[in-house]
């Protein structure tokens, strides 16, 4: 039985098929199960992004996992607390909270805004835990997240959903100000809405909506999962704006593939958990948290972050010229940095099949964008090479 026919005999029909069996993966390149080479711009959906196999986090994981996997939080393993001290060193203090994934780091950060509801209403549990959220947001597919996604193709089916959950729209601060009052524990958002469609946050914006939150008494929490890590050029998304959250979100590149997701709070509302509030088995596990270490000693290592600022304007002004070339069916260019996008007048899955059959892996995103995510130690000749794929892919419409 081929793997295709193995994964549809016995895999929850949640994906649909793939279409490509993967085998192997080095640096922006990837093969299949025929031999096939592609270069990798999916990332994985934003997670590689020290790319496929990089020899130090291979190194550090090989090492940890033939000497700790995992201990579970009643002991102290070597590499969570050097992980979450990093963190805390570039937000210049806080604490950390590790988890699995995306969606859980997130889950963590709508349980502190209820601590924080709580204590803004002078210790009455239940009383104020109004969340607003932004129209096309993605933040998971938990229970709490999910009302935090205000989509029907992710919601439909799972209702009733955890309630007091308000949209606004991002770019749109009067939407924010009709929502945030009294009642409101928190804001939620993405600085790059990823998702729908690479809609970034303006940084006028992101000010303005930290002066109401601060000004409301209302938690500001960013969702980091697919906007950090290096994404857009800076470390974390809002960066860009000089915008302080009070709390954030990681997964995705925090792991390079390994998975953990990290919830990031400022101390003053650290302090509102106390133990026994919060936990999950394997947060924060030696492994994990190894594959973590790897991926920022790498970042520091091979200056990461300046591949990506120095590479970016030449990468998105390829795109916007692929964009101009084709008017009719490319109709923008989307996104930041390496979380770049082209919108297009129909639906992207056919395209992304013809980029595939052409050697490029990339991404739907929303129901029109074809999204390109590059690994971000990706070289200029990788990049150059992706342009001439989705120029010549584009051009044979
Ligand atoms: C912005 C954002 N938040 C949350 C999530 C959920 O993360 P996970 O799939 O790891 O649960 C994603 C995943 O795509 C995301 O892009």
């Amino acid at each position: 039985m081929t793997t295709s026919e193995l994964w549809s005999q016995n895999i929850l029909g949640n994906y649909g098929l793939p279409p490509v069996t993967l085998v192997r993966g080095q640096g922006a390149r990837v093969w299949d199960d025929t031999g096939r080479e592609y270069l990798d711009f999916s990332s994985g959906i934003a997670v590689l992004n020290i790319g496929h196999a990089h020899p130090h986090w291979l190194e550090r994981v090989r090492e940890q996992a033939g000497k700790l996997a995992h201990c579970s939080n009643l002991f102290i393993n070597e590499n969570a607390p050097r992980l979450a001290e990093k963190i805390n060193a570039h937000m210049g203090g806080g604490k950390v909270f590790f988890c699995n994934s995306g969606a859980e780091a997130n889950e963590a950060l709508l349980k502190l805004s209820r601590l924080h509801g709580m204590a803004k209403a002078g210790g009455e549990e239940g009383k104020i835990y109004k969340v607003v959220t932004c129209e096309n947001a993605f933040h998971g597919r938990l229970f709490g997240t999910m009302a935090a996604t205000p989509q029907e193709k992710i919601q439909h089916g799972f209702r009733p959903l955890m309630p007091n959950v308000a949209v606004a729209k991002i770019n749109d601060i009067e939407s924010f100000r009709k929502l945030v009052d009294d009642e409101t524990a928190a804001v939620i958002l993405e600085c790059v809405q990823g998702e729908s469609g690479l809609t970034p946050a303006t940084p006028e914006f992101l000010r303005e909506l930290r002066a109401l939150c601060d000004e409301k008494n209302v938690l500001l929490l960013c969702d980091e999962i697919q906007c950090g890590m290096g994404r857009t050029g800076t470390l974390f998304g809002f960066e860009q704006s000089g915008v302080r959250p009070d709390a954030f979100s990681m997964a995705k590149g925090l792991g390079n593939g390994f998975p953990i997701g990290a919830m990031w709070c400022d101390d003053k509302f650290a302090a509102y958990v106390k133990p026994g509030m919060h936990g999950t088995t394997f947060g924060g596990n030696p492994l994990a948290t190894a594959a973590a270490l790897a991926v920022f000693e790498v970042f520091e290592k091979e200056n990461i972050l300046d591949n990506v600022k120095r590479l970016s304007p030449a990468w998105r002004a390829g795109l916007k010229k692929i964009v101009d070339a084709n008017p009719e069916l490319c109709t923008e260019l989307r996104g930041v940095g390496f979380m770049s996008g082209i919108r297009l007048s129909e639906a992207p899955a056919p395209w992304i099949a013809k980029l595939r059959d052409a050697g490029l892996l990339c991404v739907p995103a929303g129901n029109n964008v074809v999204r390109l995510l590059p690994p971000l130690n990706a070289t200029q000749a990788e990049l150059d090479e992706a342009l001439a794929v989705l120029s010549a892919v584009f051009a044979a419409k």
